[in-house]
């Protein structure tokens, strides 16, 4: 059965046209799912833009995608749907089969499209503050991992509320994952004040716990949090960002100097974005795992008010083998799905969002199920022969650990998105775009997103369900070509359903939604 629906798979790529090629049917998948790593400069080991590129690869670009290793995605996406998830379908897979067994015929180059433009600034704006390395941090080439945390002095003289947190890595080469912490009680400066270079050396997390242990969170293609209006995290005065940076290998001397973006808040953060960890303290047992076993440990925390979740991003070392989060009501009854990484990858952790937020209801359990393969048969095992395994930050030492990011709920949650700054650039839009708008129903304001392939004269009017209309947000006003995003209050409309119409010479879009108060 499987060899049918396999053969009907390639057979239907082939009506499409006689021969399966680079400029129609392979271009545009190596180009939305690989290009924004396999280019110049970028952390991909081979540039992946051109058909000459990709046809010198091709049996390394069947090999890795048929196995589903590239694009790297290790939640299972039939589990649960995360923001930015970079995922082949098995017809992209076969197609790509299809063509490398054709001998990677290029077809007619005029039909290859362009390149997709990658954002070169930053993605969300103009930031309030840049925190850079006080000087660049220099890697060796001797093809061996590094860790890395820099404290980096915010200079606030108030608490400040966050909108967004960007990671800007420098040197994309060596730049593989970053995790981000606050301190304010000066332990990380005294760390670093303690080696004799500039940062401090630490695997696992930051040395100590500091007041905001996940702060934010940043891999390779993930773009960054831009949380809805009146949500944010809060940044202390005086406090360090503690910026933890894992390099990866390279033959070659490097130097990096990675900074990063913080934009405060337009309007008054209503509610703060908590973090919640799911660690050994939640465990029946202690945190041991016994050197030749194959370990799964499973946590529970009881949800004690309704939440919103926005993202969670599971945490272990080099023998963590697999990770399964998910929530189940008090009658056992139903089920909510938070994520599951069938096959841990050390090298691939990051922070997932829900594309909406996802509500948790009081009284529900979550369990965390963490498998650990402390076996001599797992190629990842630091010690050889294995030795007992328990909790901490280095790299002969494991973590089990799960961070959750939330709000206190409010009904209409689940209508608020996250939007995608990375794939609204990285999606080569056919034509111009108005996305939703968040949140809706909306109370008093409202944020609407499109984009644009080239400058525009626009306006933006809100409609009553007849047609008249109620409000111009603006009339006439330029943008340049890319993502825009623009805020309207609507404290003069009355509760009611509406319509939001963007338009301009030759673009005329419009979407509907609620002010409910
Ligand atoms: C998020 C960044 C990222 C994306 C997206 C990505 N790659 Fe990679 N790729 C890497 C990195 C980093 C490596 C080298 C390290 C490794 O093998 O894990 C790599 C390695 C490879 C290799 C070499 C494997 C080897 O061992 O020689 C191939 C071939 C490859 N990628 C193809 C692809 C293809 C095809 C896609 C899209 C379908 C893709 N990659 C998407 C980052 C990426």
């Amino acid at each position: 059965m499987k060899i049918i629906l396999t053969l009907f798979a390639l057979t239907s790529v082939h009506v499409l046209h006689a021969q399966v090629t680079f400029s129609e049917d392979v271009a545009p998948i190596i180009f939305q799912h690989c290009t924004k790593c396999h280019r110049d400069g970028e952390i991909g080991p081979m540039p992946l833009t051109t058909y000459a590129e990709v046809a010198a690869s091709a049996s390394i670009v069947e090999y890795v995608t048929g196995i589903r290793y590239m694009p790297p995605w290790t939640p299972d996406h039939t589990y649960t749907t995360f923001r930015d998830e970079n995922v082949l379908t098995d017809e992209e897979i076969a197609t790509i089969a299809a063509w490398v067994e054709a001998g990677a015929p290029e077809g007619d180059p005029s039909l290859t499209p362009s390149v997709p433009v990658f954002p070169e600034g930053s993605q969300v704006g103009v930031p309030d503050l840049v925190l850079t390395l006080e000087q660049p941090f220099e890697h060796q080439g001797n093809n061996t991992d590094m860790y890395k945390v820099f404290v980096l002095p915010t200079g606030l003289t108030q608490d400040r509320d966050i909108e967004a947190i960007e990671v800007r890595p420098d040197n994309k080469n060596i730049c593989h994952h970053a995790i981000l912490g606050v301190d304010i009680s000066g332990q990380g400066a005294q760390l670093d004040a303690a080696t004799p270079e500039y940062g401090y050396t630490q695997f696992g997390g930051f040395g100590f716990n500091p007041i905001d242990n996940f702060f934010s969170a940043w891999v390779p293609g993930s773009s960054p949090l831009v949380f809805p209006p009146t949500l944010g995290k809060k940044l202390y005065a005086n406090s360090d960002v503690l910026l933890q940076m894992h390099y990866g290998p390279s033959a070659l001397d490097q130097s990096d100097q990675t900074s990063v973006n913080i934009f405060f808040s337009d309007s008054p953060v209503q509610r703060y974005v908590q973090t919640a960890a799911i660690n050994p303290q939640n465990l029946d047992e202690p945190f041991i795992i016994p050197p030749g076993e194959v370990k799964t440990f499973h946590g529970t925390i009881e949800v004690p008010v309704d939440v919103s979740l926005i993202d969670v991003a599971p945490h272990g070392h080099l023998i963590c083998s697999s990770y399964e989060v998910y929530a189940v009501s008090p009658d056992g009854q139903d089920t909510i799905k938070i994520i599951k990484i069938p096959e841990w990858d050390f090298n691939w952790q990051g922070l997932f969002a829900y594309p909406n937020l996802l509500r948790l209801p009081a009284g529900y359990t979550v369990h965390c199920l963490g498998t650990f393969d402390n076996t001599a048969s797992n190629p990842m095992n630091p010690n050889d022969p294995p030795q007992v395994m328990t909790w901490g930050e280095s790299t002969t030492e494991e973590m089990y650990l799960c961070f959750i990011q939330f709000v206190v709920y409010m009904p209409g949650d689940e209508n608020i998105s996250l939007p995608s700054l990375n794939e609204e650039y990285m999606m080569v839009y056919p034509k111009e775009q108005l996305f939703p708008s968040y949140p809706n129903p909306a109370f008093s304001e409202m944020t609407v997103g499109f984009h644009l392939k080239k400058p525009y004269r626009l306006s933006l009017d809100i409609m009553d369900m007849r047609g008249t209309i109620v409000q111009r947000v603006f009339e006439n006003q330029s943008f340049g070509m890319g993502w825009q995003r623009q805020w309207m209050g609507l404290n003069d409309l009355p509760s009611g359903q509406y319509i939001y119409r963007l338009h301009g010479d030759d673009f005329d879009q419009s979407q509907s939604f609620i002010i409910a108060r």
